[in-house]
């Protein structure tokens, strides 16, 4: 498995653009540095192969390569962000994407549909099922516009509370058949809706706040944020490895692990 990050160099909370991050709570940019180290190392500790796309200064979230876009059947969806604060990312992602020879399918001043999607932030395949969100980044027009996006095995998902703004905060399938999920980040048509589609795994509520379910699927392995005993302790029960990472850094701007990862394959 290939994995996209980027070091965090000019991370920060330099903004506000979701109900987690506070300019009053500033990032310890050392500490920062530590915790992706060591979840670059647990990542490539599981067998993935990571690559890196270099940081650019004045974007503090490039870091959080979810957003970059999604690699779909072979070619990448590129973000559209919704937030002007992220938008300078776009064309260095765009041109790393290029530069590693993926095809991007859908180009800004081309054949982009100009509604907003987030990546994988928002977007998340459990098998060849894509369970997508929208409600607060992301736009449920982008889904049903984009003719690239097999509707057939599309699963849209209404987020509904702003904690939880890209559905990674949320939902994390674990394999084709299961998933682990906070159902009250949903509203409660999408929870059904989901349910019809995969089995769902519950976390605690104080758990989905550590963001649990902001969790790195790496085959058996599974990266999650310091602090979640109980999905801990459910992963073990089916089978699952788990790796615990600190990564409270990037829960003051509103992500954990798999923010900080984008699949490549
Ligand atoms: N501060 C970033 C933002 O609000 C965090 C992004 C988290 N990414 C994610 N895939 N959930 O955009």
């Amino acid at each position: 498995m290939k994995i996209l990050m980027c070091r965090p160099d000019y991370f920060d909370i330099e903004y506000e653009i979701n109900p987690w991050m506070s300019i009053q709570r500033k990032a310890n940019t050392k500490k920062a540095a530590e915790q992706w180290n060591n979840l670059h190392k647990v990542i490539q500790s599981c067998g993935a192969h990571v690559e890196l796309v270099p940081p650019a200064r004045s974007l503090p979230d490039m870091c959080f390569t979810a957003n970059a876009g999604l690699l779909y059947k072979g070619r990448i969806v590129l973000a559209n962000f919704k937030v002007i604060e992220r938008k300078g990312e776009v064309p260095y992602y765009e041109a790393w994407f290029q530069k590693a020879g993926f095809k991007v399918i859908n180009r800004p001043g081309y054949d982009q549909n100009n509604a907003f999607f987030e990546g994988a932030g928002d977007a998340l395949l459990a098998g060849d099922q894509l369970f997508v969100g929208y409600g607060f980044r992301s736009e449920r027009k982008f889904y049903e516009e984009a003719d690239y996006l097999d509707h057939k095995k599309m699963v849209i998902c209404e987020l509904a509370d702003p904690y939880y703004y890209h559905i990674d905060t949320c939902f994390c399938p674990l394999n084709e058949k299961q998933a682990i999920w906070c159902p009250k980040a949903f509203t409660k048509e999408s929870q059904k809706r989901m349910a019809d589609h995969i089995e769902l795994i519950e976390v605690v509520e104080s758990e989905a706040k550590r963001f649990a379910c902001n969790a790195v699927v790496i085959n058996k392995n599974v990266v999650v944020p310091s602090g979640c005993p109980q999905i801990t302790e459910t992963l073990h029960k089916h089978g699952y490895i788990v790796h615990a990472c600190e990564v409270d850094e990037y829960i003051k701007s509103g992500g954990a692990c798999k923010c900080l990862t984008m699949k490549l394959d």
